[in-house]
């Protein structure tokens, strides 16, 4: 057993927040967390790792036991580079190598009574090398920082690092150090998908116990075989990754229903019964004791359905000029690095832009490069831009909730404030806290209120499905597509952009490729390759035509139909399959079947291709 809660009960300044928490977690267990925001996930995690206490109950561990711990925000703090500071990690490692170096020095010249004892000496050290791997810690590190999209940015000082790069890094330190327990506070919020299925794979094959909290269901699916969920204050404990837990908690549902009702009816029965009964002598005995069984009754609550979820309306006020924002010709360059070169970007009012690219191809810098009041960048007339920045980093930790969102907006009136609020999520017992005191999603949504009060006729939103729960992404998603201003909007949520998006703008070798239509056509468009141009057809000479030649003729005729219907063939299932990863695209498993499918497809159609080439 690496960890377990008995009837833990926490609240923050004696407001309820966990009650009565049990549970164990034993070695090498892979447990997904779930729940609402600000349902109470975080502080869990805080009091297994002993930074919160609880108010009863205890918490145990096994002794010496080593966690790895993935804070939900902050990042990795380092004076080091990226590689070097993975580098720490394996200290040991280096130590161990060079003094198996020196003693080999030392062998070469020593005596032959020491020559005893540096073999020894030697042997041991060796023993220790094989059995921590020591030769491979380059290549470990290598596969993690490649894997997470650091590729090509070893020597880049970690303070030069944006917010979510350096959560990134000290997820690979903590891959590295392969501590016996992993606690991820969500883990993927700045994964693109291509790191995040390597995430997948690689924590799918780790050793020691995960505990995760995550509000992407098929990362959980993937990862964990339990799930804890906790909902107003109350744990519970299923067996079953989030599929099987979403099944069971339905059916649970379903049960504590039943015996509600059940008992309800059985109440109302003994009630009637004594009500008829106690004024009458013959059977006032026994009406009394139903009384009694009344009283000793243990009633039941109603069983809550889930709680409800948050509501976000984007109104505009002025209509803007038709071009909402341009920036005809410019270059990129953060902190001495090119992420664009001849760039050009303009955008129409009324376009739903999703800026696409993998991690650390400069989209949040170009959002912010856009709203630097560089004069390069040009915006409309009338324009009024509405900002979500992915690390809520303009919110004041030290200010009431209620005052740091009346503040920018005092033309409200408190009524219409706190309205605003609690559709967005954040109820009476929440505005009066600290901003410092919210939970992760809690704080999205404050900052997403803040954005619909703005009545912004353009929203610049980057990553603004972060850290919240499910319901919350449906309710935002809902909203952006009700807007009837312009959009530009940075995403890793591939459902989320799929809804939304009218154009795509893609981050591709440092250009800036706009695609006009959705997410679907675009990743389509990615897949069509230009007709091959090798093995150039052989065309019959002029003039005299021999049997032969005729006869090769007609064989091609023949042979150009068949792969004109072949080709056609393929065109019709790529479009079924791509609308079918439009339906699935949140699905991973289904989206990796479909894109496999596809690729052989393509591949096919390169072949036919080529071949017509040659023929026609
Ligand atoms: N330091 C604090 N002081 C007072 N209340 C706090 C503090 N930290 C958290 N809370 C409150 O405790 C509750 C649970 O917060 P917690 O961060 O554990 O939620 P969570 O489940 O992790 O949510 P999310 O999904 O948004 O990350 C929230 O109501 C939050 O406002
Ligand atoms: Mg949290």
């Amino acid at each position: 057993m690496l960890i377990s809660l008995e009837n833990v009960t926490f609240g923050y300044d004696g407001v309820p927040i966990i009650a009565n928490a049990a549970l164990s977690l034993g070695e090498g267990e892979r447990v997904g967390f779930v729940g609402g925001n600000g349902e109470g996930k975080t502080t869990l995690l805080r009091l297994i790792l002993g930074e919160l206490t609880p108010d009863a109950g205890s918490v145990f561990k096994k002794s010496g036991i080593r966690i790895g711990y993935l804070a939900q925000t902050g990042g990795f703090e380092s004076d080091s580079t990226v590689y070097g500071a993975m580098k720490e990690v394996f200290a040991e490692d280096e130590a161990l190598i060079a003094r198996l170096r020196e003693t080999e020095k030392e062998m070469a010249s020593a005596a032959p009574a020491e020559l005893k004892v540096l073999s020894a000496r030697m042997e041991s050290l060796e023993k220790r090398i094989a059995a921590r791997d020591s030769y491979h810690y380059e290549v470990r590190i290598k596969t993690v920082l490649g894997g997470m999209g650091f590729e090509g940015m070893y020597t880049q000082p970690v303070g030069t690092m944006s917010g979510g790069e350096r959560t990134k890094l000290k997820l690979c330190r903590l891959l590295l150090e392969e501590p016996e327990l992993l606690i991820l506070d969500e883990p993927t919020n700045h994964l693109d998908i291509k790191t995040l299925f390597w995430l997948e794979e690689y924590l799918a094959s780790y050793k020691g116990a995960i505990l995760v909290v995550s509000h992407d269901r098929y990362f959980l699916d993937r990862i964990t075989a339990r799930t804890w969920e906790l909902e107003r204050g109350r744990l519970s404990l299923f067996k079953g990754n989030y599929s099987k837990y979403k099944v069971l908690k339905a059916e649970r549902f379903k049960e504590e229903m039943r015996a509600y009702e059940k008992q309800q009816e059985e109440i109302a029965k003994l009630k009637d019964y004594v009500d008829r009964n106690l004024v009458r002598a013959t059977t006032a005995k026994s009406a009394l004791s139903r009384v009694n069984k009344l009283e000793r009754m243990d009633v039941l609550e109603r069983p809550l359905p889930p709680p409800q979820p948050p509501r976000f309306v984007f109104r505009t006020e002025e209509r803007p000029y038709e071009r909402v924002l341009d920036a005809p010709r410019f270059d990129l360059t953060v902190d001495g690095k090119q992420l664009l070169k001849d760039a050009s970007f303009t955008l129409m009012r009324g376009e739903k832009c999703a800026l696409v690219g993998d991690n650390g191809t400069g989209k949040s810098s170009l959002l912010k490069f856009f709203l630097s009041q560089d004069r390069r960048v040009v915006f409309g007339k009338l324009v009024r831009i509405g900002y979500y920045d992915q690390e809520n980093a303009d919110l004041d930790p030290q200010m009431r909730t209620l005052d740091a969102f009346w503040g920018n907006y005092p033309l409200l009136t408190q009524t219409e404030a706190r309205k605003t609020l609690a559709q967005a999520g954040l109820g009476a017992e929440d505005i009066d806290k600290k901003v410092s005191e919210l939970s992760g999603g809690m704080r999205a949504k404050l900052a997403l209120a803040m954005l619909e009060a703005k009545n912004a006729n353009l929203l610049i939103l980057d990553e603004p499905t972060n850290h919240l729960d499910l319901p919350a992404r449906e309710s935002l998603e809902e909203a952006l597509k009700n807007y009837d201003g312009t959009l530009l909007f940075v995403s890793h949520d591939r459902r989320f952009i799929e809804s939304l998006a009218t154009e795509i703008c893609a981050i591709e070798d440092r250009a800036l490729v706009p695609f006009k239509g959705g997410y679907e056509a675009y990743l389509a468009s990615k897949k069509k390759v230009p007709m091959s141009e090798e093995k150039a057809p052989k065309k019959p000479a002029e003039g005299y035509r021999s049997k032969e030649e005729r006869a090769r003729e007609a064989w091609i005729r023949t042979r150009t139909k068949e792969i004109e219907t072949q080709l056609g063939a393929i065109e019709e299932e790529e479009a079924a399959l791509n609308l079918s990863l439009a339906e699935n695209a949140a699905d991973y498993v289904k989206v990796r079947e479909i894109t496999a499918r596809l690729d052989a497809l393509r591949r096919e159609s390169d072949a036919l291709y080529a071949e017509y080439e040659t023929l026609i």
